[in-house]
Order: structure tokens, then sequence, then C-alpha cells
């Protein structure tokens, strides 16, 4: 493991998420305005070559898992090259080749995909009704999303789905996406709704995990708290006898305070999410992102441009990991301003 990748609080980072596009072909209102976001020059965007150039030092560094990002990574022209030329990393120590998309293209092309070495898939999926679905994306495309669900169920041996719970919108579905893994092997994510520039947050529409976890639990009392995988963001917990799981990643609620559950019989300390960090993330346009709440950012694009060497390039990649806090500021003071919409950090988020 290549010292460049451990900060100075020890943690080792060997999950790189790579955000391959800045755009969309839905419009989440949490996530971007109706018209969209202003785009990079599609110039300043890393080639292939460069993405794969900057895979390969990162995995030979001792990154072991990847995940393509967007916007919606499916939109970018390539993105079966990158996975192949990501597919060839394996004997360097790449295990996981995942992907987080919207699922409104991907049904069609996933097996092309899975042929290349795609072996995770994640679905952003946030209401399983039709009218709601076109109301939060602006768009229409449920049917779709679906069709790539059973898809990716068929091919993988389960399947991630992040539900961005907004209170008033699709809250009540809870239940009905609990009911979902009962007999499909779906991870149903509830992600706690997050405060960005432009995505017209506001308290009243966050709902608290603990909240949710009482609404399923009165429905189910039999609820019980499963096993986490490791540094994953979420809090897994199970209906006995159920093939899925859900889980809650509470960005919000979980990061500084002791969190115990409603009820005396499920009482839970918080886990400090960013102690167990593992993350580093390149953004379309290349710079490394250490952490997601940080505004802070290089370019390896620049450095690659003007014709740094690789072992230059990792010295650049150390300097920013040796700068990473040991923990964010925390939602209620994250710079909204400074720092770049979700959308353009690789992963989902709002808009200025
Ligand atoms: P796995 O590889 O399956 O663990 O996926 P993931 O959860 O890392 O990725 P995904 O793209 O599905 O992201 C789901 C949610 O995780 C996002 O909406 C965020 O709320 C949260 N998340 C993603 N990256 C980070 C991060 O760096 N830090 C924290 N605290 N949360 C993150
Ligand atoms: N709050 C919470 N989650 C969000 N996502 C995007 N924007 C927000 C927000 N404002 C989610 C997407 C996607 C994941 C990567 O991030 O729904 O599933
Ligand atoms: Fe696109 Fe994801 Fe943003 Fe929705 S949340 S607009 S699917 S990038």
């Amino acid at each position: 493991f290549s010292a460049a990748l451990i900060d100075s609080f020890h943690r080792r980072h060997d999950y790189l998420r790579i955000s391959l596009t800045e755009r969309c072909n839905l419009r989440c209102f949490y996530c971007m305005p109706s018209e969209g976001i202003e785009l990079s020059p599609s110039e300043n965007i890393l080639t292939n070559e460069e993405i794969l150039r900057l895979a390969s030092l990162f995995v030979k560094s001792g990154v072991t898992k990847i995940r393509l990002t967007g916007g919606e990574p499916t939109v970018r022209k390539g993105i079966s090259e990158i996975i192949a030329g990501l597919n060839k990393l394996r004997p360097h120590g790449l295990k996981s080749i995942g992907m987080t998309s919207n699922g409104l293209s991907l049904h069609r092309r996933l097996p092309e995909f899975i042929e290349n070495g795609l072996t995770h898939l994640n679905l952003s999926l946030d209401t399983l009704d039709e009218f709601r679905f076109e109301l939060m994306t602006r768009r229409r495309g449920l049917h779709a999303v679906l069709r790539t669900l059973d898809v990716a169920l068929a091919s993988f041996p389960y399947v991630k789905l992040n539900v961005v719970v907004v209170k008033g919108l699709n809250d009540a579905e809870v239940l009905d996406f609990v009911a979902m893994t009962k007999d499909k092997p779906i991870s149903v994510r509830f992600i706690e709704f997050m405060p960005f520039t432009g995505n017209k947050w506001d308290a009243g529409k966050m709902i608290p995990s603990s909240d949710l976890l009482k609404v399923i639990s009165d429905r189910h009392p039999e609820v019980v708290r499963a096993p986490d995988e490791l540094n994953d963001t979420a809090r897994t917990w199970k209906i006995p006898g159920y093939t899925g799981n859900f889980g809650f990643i509470s960005s919000m609620s979980d990061h500084f305070v002791t969190f115990f559950s409603f009820s005396n019989k499920i009482r839970e300390p918080t886990f400090i999410q960013c102690a167990t960090c593992n993350r580093l993330r390149i953004t379309a346009d290349g710079q490394i992102k250490v952490c997601l709440f940080d505004a802070k950012e290089v370019s390896l694009r620049d450095k690659m441009r003007s014709g740094a060497t690789d072992s230059e390039l990792l010295t650049t990649i150390g300097l920013a990991v040796q700068g990473k806090q040991e923990k964010h500021v925390g939602m209620q003071d994250i710079d909204v301003v400074t720092n770049r919409p979700m959308i353009l950090i690789g992963g989902r988020r709002s808009s200025r």
C-alpha cells in the first residue's frame, strides 16, 4: 500500500470514485435546477486515457474498489471502453468495479458492461409511482428504471437502491420499498435529504432516519439490525426471513450526535463515518477531492497535461491526501457556496 494513500489519521484509501461526466439525463429536483447546470468546457473533462492512467496509478498504490459516478455515468460516450480498461487492472489488485446510475438508459447496455468487467450496481430510485417519478426527476422513465432493476437483479448477486426520502413527496413509500426486499436481493438505502445551494432544502423536508425506522418497526416489530459492510455509509437493518435488507444513510442526523433509536430495545451509538472513511474521488474535470464535504480540490488533469510523470502525480496525490481533515464540519456548517454541487463532484447532489 503506497504511503501516498494513507492520511495523517492513518486512514487507508482503497476506494476511488471516478466521475465520468457532469451530464445527466434526469433533473432530480434535489440535485439541480430544471434548466440543468453549467457544464465545464469539454476540453476540461478527462479523456478515457487520462482516466485509465489515473485509475492505474491508484490501483497500483492500493485502491481495490472503483466506482463510476457522474452526473449519470452512462451518458458518457466510451464508458464501455473505460470499464474494459479498468478490468485490465485486476491483476494489479482491483477487485471491484461498481457504478452508481439512475438506470434510465441502462437496461439495454448492462449486459455489455458486465461482460467488460462491471461487478456492482447501485441504482438511484426514489419512487415507485410514475407520477411522483416525474415530479421528482422532471422526466418520465420509471418503467425504464424498473426494467434496469430487473436486468440487474438477474445479473448481480444483489443490487443497492438509493432512495432519497423527502417529506411530503415519497416518504409514504418507505414501506413499499421495504416490501421489495421480501423476495428480492435488494439493499434499499434510505438517504436523508441534504441541503445544497439551489435545491430548496428546508429542515421540514428532511426526515431523520430514526423516524423512518420507527415507521418501519411499527409495521414490522421483528426488524433487526444487520451487519454493515466494512466502510459502508449505511446502517443496515433487516426483516427476518426477507431476502434483502434496508439501511439508512444519515448524512444529516448521524454525524456528531449520539443517536439512540426510538425504543429502548434497540440502542445504538452513532458511528462517526469519517473515522472509517476510505474514499477518494476524482471529478469529471480531473480534480482530486479527498472529502465529499471539503471544497478543496487539486487538479490532476493539469499535472498530467503539463507532462508530470507517474511519480510526480503520486506526490501530488499524496499531498492532497495528507491535507484530509479528521472529520468534516457537518452538514449544518458546510459551505454550500464554495463546495461544488454533487453532480460535479461524483455522486449526486444539488446545484448552485
Ligand atoms: P458502495 O460502494 O456500495 O458502498 O456505494 P456508496 O454508498 O459508496 O455509493 P453511492 O454512489 O451509491 O452513494 C450513496 C450515498 O452515499 C450518497 O448519496 C451519499 O449520501 C453517500 N456518500 C457517497 N460518498 C460519500 C462520502 O464520501 N462520504 C459520505 N459521508 N457519504 C457518502
Ligand atoms: N440529498 C441526498 N441525497 C442526494 N443525492 C443527490 N442529491 C442528494 C441530496 N440533495 C443522491 C442521489 C444518488 C446518490 C449518489 O446521491 O439520489 O442516489
Ligand atoms: Fe441525475 Fe442523479 Fe442528479 Fe438525478 S440525482 S439529476 S439522476 S445526477
